[in-house]
């Protein structure tokens, strides 16, 4: 069982996004029983809300199914549910291992979404935050790309 979880700082643009790509591949493939997917937000000030209009727009456009899903905030459990955290971008997961020092559970694999990118001469390592830029579609192209190999990676092992 892959247990996977997605993170960005309010839990309403990109990791939201991340959490319905990857469960969308994941479908796709007939694969839903082996995968536990989720997402959350190192902040809590969007608690309980949808996604932002602008991710539900995007996933939209794509056909890619959103609904039911609300924002949290991560918390110290999800270091024992999960076997696999994706920050989207450095400042989350800076977050999330500071917050590593206050468990005593063991930590699971912590990667940035862009160390999935299919391209080798991509050197971003930060997903760039479209609730600051507005490029929806732009990040969309991104975690597309990089769920879709994430996928790939998991199917070979
Ligand atoms: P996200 O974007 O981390 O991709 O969900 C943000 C959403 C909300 C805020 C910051 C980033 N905020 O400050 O409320």
């Amino acid at each position: 069982m892959h247990k996977i979880l997605f993170v960005c700082l309010g839990n309403i643009c990109r990791s939201p996004m991340a959490e319905a790509v990857f469960r969308h591949l994941v479908a796709k493939e007939g694969l839903e029983e082996h995968f536990l997917i989720d997402s959350a937000g190192t902040g809590g000030w969007h608690h309980g809300e949808p996604p932002h209009p602008g991710t539900q727009k995007i996933l939209n456009q794509n056909k890619v199914v959103w609904r039911g899903q609300t924002a949290r905030k991560f918390v110290l459990d999800d270091f024992e549910k999960f076997n696999l955290i994706i920050p989207m971008d450095r400042e989350n997961q800076t977050d999330i291992l500071n917050l590593a020092k206050k468990t005593k559970s063991p930590i699971p694999d912590i990667k940035l979404l862009l160390s999935y990118h299919p391209s080798k001469s991509n050197s971003l390592l930060d997903v760039p935050d479209p609730y600051y830029t507005g490029n929806f579609e732009y990040v969309y192209e991104l975690i597309y790309s990089c769920c879709f190999e994430l996928l790939r990676e998991l199917n070979r092992n």
